[in-house]
């Protein structure tokens, strides 16, 4: 018996002034995105835009149901609408935002377990890593190089 440890590398930007000019693209249009949203029950504004390697940019929001669990993610809206239109274009870079009608979001809005796993099964499909965004209304923002950092020990096609 052994035991190892497994650990998440993140950078850390203070603001988004420090991001790169194509990142900072991310942010207008995952705002936009986030303005968007169809959250009547969490009050939970999400935005996620993506950048493909041709260049072209996607967003979603993140639309509830009533039925909740029938409700889905702004980050799956995002990558599926690219996996849809563009179904061999690599995606590059995702941004995750997120803001609520009922207090200010200050820390970094990380992607739940669901979008965590749809997004490894693209990063795997185009066998090149995906780089992650996430922040919040105002605050840091963190970044992860690849989803593998975010999913550690992943389910993936190789286990089938
Ligand atoms: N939400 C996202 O859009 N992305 C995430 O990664 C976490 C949660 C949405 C789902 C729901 O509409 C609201 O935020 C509250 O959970």
């Amino acid at each position: 018996m052994k035991k190892i440890e497994i650990t998440t590398p993140l950078t850390i930007y203070e603001s988004v002034d420090e991001l790169p000019n194509d990142v900072k693209k991310l942010v207008d249009l995952a705002v936009k995105a986030r303005n968007t949203a169809y959250a009547p029950y969490s009050n939970f504004n999400v935005g996620a835009a993506l950048v493909l390697e041709n260049g072209e940019f996607i967003y979603g929001s993140n639309q509830e149901n009533a039925a909740y669990p029938s409700g889905i993610c702004a980050e799956r809206v995002a990558i599926w609408k690219a996996a849809s239109d563009y179904p061999n274009i690599k995606v590059k870079k995702l941004l995750i935002t997120a803001s609520s009608n009922l207090k200010t979001v200050d820390a970094p809005v990380s992607p739940c377990g669901a979008c965590r796993q749809t997004l490894f099964e693209y990063e795997s499909k185009q066998h090149e890593s995906i780089e992650i965004f996430f922040m919040g209304e105002t605050g840091k923002i963190f970044k992860t190089d690849s989803l593998k950092d975010l999913l550690p020990v992943a389910f993936s096609k190789s286990l089938l």
